[in-house]
């Protein structure tokens, strides 16, 4: 897909202007977007934090932010780019900030993006303040940060609220896994090769690993991540959408529709996981104190429970491992192995599609199971995909061994953008198909709730685990119990 341009002029309002998320991810993106000549040159940032920040102390905290982080920054160009930048002090949930917002933003341009990268919480009050002081108008657009709640409940008191005041079409909940290159590359190799197509199902697919692992801890994040967990934080929505977009039939068009009508289908077929399945299908882990590899050598890092912020009996998920299975012709009976973890052995993220054995084998091989064939799409650290096949050793004997095809974009452009380049862009130029529309979330919810009410009322601990570590035991023996092995085991 080509990388879009936002060719009209546009405010983008960012809530939350001084958190983790605009530092490490909002700002940079917004930075390379300037860079690439990619935004309209009438295009405004309006910064929104605290009342007690000015708009130089911003600019100087983005700017230590942006070398903290490993933006490239070329000062000429930051120094064009922060010209964008307005700075207004606020506290969300008081009205006279906003009336102060509507003041500034007299004479805005037609296209306002108002993006909420605070708690969901805070959603139905931004949403209500901005409606009172007249500043949506049908261009208008809201876009809102995962987790939207914290289960089924709370998340459709979340969406009936702000729905009062944005209409469907102009709420885009973010997923920044969708504005993944190599997830984009994903529908490229499954729709635009006739070649994948008929083995995808589950016929020739023996089961499914999609595994986002990070070696940092919770970080500076407790006070979110206390009350979110890895199954809220990263399995209901960056896993769910991977899955789906493995899953899915062939959408008519990537029309927003079309492709979203596909993905929540695949969710709705989630076989839900109750009753002895929660504890047969389900493994959830906190991480303890253990050596993590850095580039500069091991560092030995504490437990969770250890962190600052964090509470001493926490019973919070730093890792979580499912198997999902999904109800429809296509996959039935296909597994899909879903986990993720803080503080594992390595920072990754890939698709592993494992096909089947050959029902009949004519060679002499090491390992046949290990030797199906498999095609993984890895997402980070780098992106790319390789499918792995047979072929002869070299000699007299009839011997195959594994031998790996590499598709990277070799030659393509240099500098990978990051996933909010593309999604920044597109919400701006209002083009929807890579946001999740209000079925698809609540859906997700539907089929995580049972989990976490299970957590949440049964005698459950999370089972610990070394920080350095693939997870817990549990999560071995999940895919043990089915004669499989994880990835990195095989
Ligand atoms: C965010 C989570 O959505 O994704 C973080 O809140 C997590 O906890 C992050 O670290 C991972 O994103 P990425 O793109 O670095 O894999």
């Amino acid at each position: 897909m080509r990388m879009p341009d936002v060719t009209e002029p546009f405010d983008l309002v960012l809530f939350g202007a001084s958190g983790d998320l605009a530092l490490r991810k909002l700002i940079p993106a917004l930075y390379y977007l300037h860079l690439d000549g990619r935004l309209h040159e009438e295009g405004r940032i309006w910064a929104v934090t605290r009342s007690t920040t000015n708009l130089e102390s911003y600019l100087e905290h983005i700017k230590q932010a942006a070398h903290q982080y490993g933006t490239e920054v070329e000062p000429k160009i930051w120094q064009s780019f922060i010209r964008r930048i307005r700075h207004i002090g606020m506290d969300l949930d008081k009205a006279s900030g906003y009336a102060k917002l509507a003041k500034k933003l007299q004479g805005a341009n037609q296209r306002c993006v108002f993006y909420c990268a605070v708690h969901s919480r805070l959603y139905p009050e931004i949403s209500e303040q901005l409606f009172a002081q007249n500043i949506i108008n049908e261009h208008s657009i809201i876009v809102l940060e995962k987790p939207i709640g914290s289960d089924y409940q709370s998340g459709q008191a979340i969406n009936r609220r702000v729905a009062e005041f944005f209409d469907e079409s102009q709420i885009y909940r973010i997923d920044h896994y969708l504005g993944k290159e190599t997830v984009q590359n994903l529908l490229a190799l499954r729709f635009a090769n006739s070649i994948f197509e008929h083995q995808w199902n589950q016929r020739y697919i023996d089961h499914v690993q999609i595994t986002i692992s990070e070696t940092v801890g919770v970080e500076q994040r407790a006070g979110f991540y206390e009350g979110t967990g890895a199954l809220r934080d990263m399995l209901q929505n960056h896993l769910l959408q991977l899955l789906c977009m493995t899953a899915m039939e062939p959408p008519s068009s990537m029309a927003p529709e079309s492709v979203r009508d596909e993905k929540v289908k695949v969710i709705k077929a989630l076989k839900p996981i109750v009753g002895d399945d929660l504890l047969d299908k389900v493994v959830r882990g906190q991480y303890e104190a253990g050596l993590i590899q850095t580039k500069d050598g091991n560092e030995m890092v504490p437990r969770y429970r250890d962190e600052p912020g964090v509470s001493q009996d926490s019973y919070t998920d730093t890792f979580v491992a499912v198997k999902a299975e999904i109800d429809n012709w296509r996959w039935a009976g296909v597994p899909f192995y879903l986990r993720t973890g803080k503080r594992l052995a390595e920072r990754s993220c890939e698709i592993v599609i494992q096909f089947k054995e050959v029902p009949h084998s004519l060679f002499e091989m090491q390992n046949k199971k290990t030797m199906a064939n498999k095609l993984v799409f890895r997402l980070q650290p780098d992106e790319g995909v390789r499918l792995q096949m047979c072929e002869k050793r070299i000699g007299n004997h009839m011997q195959v061994r594994p031998m790996t095809l590499s598709l990277n974009n070799a030659g393509q452009k240099k500098r990978v953008p990051d996933a909010y380049e593309r999604l920044l862009a597109d919400a701006i130029n209002g083009n929807a198909t890579l946001f999740l529309r209000e079925d698809e979330l609540m859906s997700a919810w539907q089929w995580a709730d049972p989990i976490l009410q299970f957590w949440q009322q049964a005698d459950q601990r999370p089972e610990p685990y070394n920080s350095g570590s693939w997870g817990p035991a549990a999560s071995t023996l999940l895919l043990a119990k089915d004669g499989r092995l994880w990835q990195e085991n095989n």
